[in-house]
């Protein structure tokens, strides 16, 4: 489900995640490990301000290693304490629970001081839309298919997931809006599929798309399709090749640019030219 972000919902997200935030000790971050800048949500520094934070990178499998590792690198210089990995695995809470447990582990130890026994960590998981929130918290529950959904201001009866031996978790994620900074924010999101077509127009995504993987390895990006592009063609010779390759016709040899911006950007998104990361640590 997809929603368009009016200040009225960005409000009330905000509202609910500040409800949320009085009930836990830790919060767990979801990003997308593509885009761990663009997905970021630049509200969620104020409102989590003095929270511990597990910033968790998700759809690693689809992210460049090299890139993630960098970023895990960014996020414990700033005190986060960072883990990459795919929602999906069944083992994800082994990688969560011990990192939740160290980040709160000094305000365990002044409650001890004070005579206060210890109790689980409490957490909450926070994202964008489409980062992979469900299903970090499905796979933590062990349930199946209980969609979340991306609407703020649903007010649902909350539950406590028992997530490890240390740790519960809020069976309701916080949402928060996707920022457009800029033009290139809003392409990295829905090249990655984090917004939803429509919002920024696809030809401009995949063109980006195209120019990034064809800046980063153009040997792959002409092997995966079976053309034999260079730096100097154009957006309309690539596409050309790509259309032909892939026999993306409107009919008669027309090729049809509508299939071929499509086949681009599901490409892209779903991982199937290689990894890639579009947010460098080192610019962010
Ligand atoms: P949300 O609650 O944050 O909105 O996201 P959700 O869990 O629904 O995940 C969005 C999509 O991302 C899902 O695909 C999900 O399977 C996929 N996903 C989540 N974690 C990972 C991961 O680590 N690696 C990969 N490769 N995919 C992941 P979907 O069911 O196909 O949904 P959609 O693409 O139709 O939105």
């Amino acid at each position: 489900m997809s929603i368009n972000w009016f200040p009225g919902h960005m409000a009330k997200a905000r509202r609910e995640v500040e409800e949320n935030l009085k009930k836990v000790d830790v919060v767990i971050e979801i990003l997308d490990a593509r885009i761990p800048h663009s997905s970021h949500n630049p509200m969620m520094d104020e409102i989590t301000r003095h929270k511990p934070r597990v910033v968790v990178l998700n759809k690693v499998d689809m992210a460049d290693p090299k890139a993630t590792e960098a970023w895990v690198s960014k996020f414990k210089s700033e005190g986060k304490y960072p883990v990459a990995l795919d929602g999906r695995h069944n083992q994800i809470i082994k990688k969560i629970e011990p990192l939740a447990v160290k980040a709160t582990a000094e305000i365990f130890e002044r409650m001890e001081k004070k005579g206060i026994g210890r109790r689980a960590t409490r957490a909450m998981i926070i994202g964008i839309p489409n980062v992979g929130k469900s299903t970090v918290i499905n796979n933590i529950a062990r349930k199946k298919g209980a969609k979340t959904g991306n609407t703020p201001g649903v007010t649902k009866q909350q539950q406590w997931i028992k997530a490890g031996e240390r740790m519960e978790l809020l069976d309701t994620p916080g949402i928060l809006w996707p920022k457009f900074e800029d033009e290139t924010t809003g392409r990295k999101l829905a090249l990655t599929g984090a917004i939803k077509d429509t919002v920024v127009p696809l030809d401009e995504v995949a063109i980006y798309g195209m120019e990034f993987l064809m800046e980063h390895d153009l040997e792959r990006f002409n092997r995966f399709y079976n053309i034999d592009v260079s730096p100097e063609d154009g957006i309309v010779e690539v596409f050309d090749a790509i259309g032909r390759s892939r026999g993306l016709k409107a009919g008669g040899n027309e090729i049809n640019y509508e299939a071929v911006t499509n086949r681009l950007i599901y490409d892209i998104r779903n991982g199937k030219i290689g990894r890639y990361t579009f947010d460098t640590a080192e610019e962010s």
